[in-house]
């Protein structure tokens, strides 16, 4: 299958204080039609600035991005909009992403002004059919942001991100600003509309536990690079870095059994900033298994067994006995 979304070797960094912040780092991913793939990874390491290069919302430093084959690097005027049409985006703070002095209909509806597409009887059916489709009332649509509540004002923005019938959404944290009694309506909101209109995802979250029950792949990163990449079951039945086992090692396992004998990998030390990122690994000043190796050449992110990635200098591609597999940190 051709991927919908094509990225190799981005880079983004940002100008401060006359240095550099290393934001992205070379990353290369594919996104299929119709699956969601997770990104996770910690506050910092680069998953806002994916979504805002893959938008074309921010210039990348360098690097190549393809949506439907076409570079989307450099587009202007009626192609920039074009693909802004195709490409939605769903914001992690409800709160701060809606105007406060426009209606849920002024705001469900702008993207259709902005690109003047439907206007009167039929705008307003359009608001009418995306109101349903969102689970809210219609009668909603006169109303303010202020008085609906968290739940309710994220499904404006997703609203507003399918207004247009885009094919591509990114949803950034779109949960983590919401009570946890409604994080898992907005959840089953997201998986229900991408079965009904087929949409496909790039799903961020910081935290692995969010993505499983949702992504069909699932990226990690850190610090900028993407450390590993796998269809989601066996990224969470087997993980190969170090950082995603130590990641997965942290959520309580469902089964008391289990989790009696889970073994946490605590990581010592901070994420290094990306003004000075290491040399080598990215994860070497954390990584528990750190040989000089990783202090002085990156590793590359290669495939270890089919369709499942890893950038680790211990990690030997397919059948060879990698040290690092292990199931004592599975999570059912
Ligand atoms: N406009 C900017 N100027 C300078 N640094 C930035 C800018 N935007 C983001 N960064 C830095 O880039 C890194 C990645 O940020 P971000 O992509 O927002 O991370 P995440 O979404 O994973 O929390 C952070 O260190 C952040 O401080
Ligand atoms: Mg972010």
């Amino acid at each position: 299958m051709k991927p919908l979304i094509k990225i190799r070797n981005l880079k983004k960094y940002y100008a401060q204080d006359r240095k550099v912040v290393k934001a992205i780092d070379d990353i290369s991913l594919d996104i299929y039609p119709g699956e969601t793939l997770g990104l996770v990874g910690e506050s910092g390491c680069g998953k806002s600035t994916v979504a805002r290069c893959l938008l074309q919302l921010t210039e990348s430093s360098s690097g190549s991005i393809e949506f439907e084959g076409n570079s989307v690097l450099n587009l202007k005027g009626k192609q920039l909009k074009e693909f802004r049409r195709n490409a939605g985006m769903i914001f992690q703070d409800p709160y701060a992403s809606l105007n406060p002095r426009m209606t849920a209909s002024d705001i469900i509806s702008e993207p259709l002004e902005i690109h003047k597409l439907l206007k009167g009887a039929e705008k307003r059916k359009r608001i009418k059919e995306l109101l349903d489709l969102v689970g809210l009332p219609q009668e909603s649509m006169f109303r303010f942001p202020h008085e609906f509540s968290g739940g309710q004002k994220q499904r404006i923005g997703i609203a507003r991100a399918l207004s247009m019938n885009p094919k591509f959404i990114i949803c950034d944290e779109p949960i983590s600003a919401l009570d946890v009694s409604v994080q898992a309506q907005i959840i089953n909101l997201l998986k229900k509309l991408q079965k009904e209109i087929g949409l496909t995802y790039l799903f961020i979250a910081h935290d692995l536990r969010i993505v499983k029950y949702l992504s069909t792949r699932v990226a990690v990163m850190y610090l900028g690079n993407i450390v590993e990449i796998a269809p989601a079951k066996d990224l969470y039945d087997n993980p190969l870095h170090p950082y995603t086992q130590a990641l997965l090692s942290a959520i309580p396992l469902p089964d008391p059994v289990l989790e009696k004998t889970r073994k946490r990998i605590i990581l010592h030390g901070e994420v290094p900033s990306p003004l000075n990122p290491p040399k080598g690994c990215p994860f070497v000043t954390r990584c528990p298994h750190a040989t000089p190796t990783c202090h002085h050449v990156r590793p590359e992110l290669k495939e270890i067994s089919p369709d499942h990635l890893a950038a680790c200098h211990l990690l030997k591609p397919i059948s060879a006995k990698t040290p690092l597999k292990s199931a004592e940190h599975r999570v059912t």
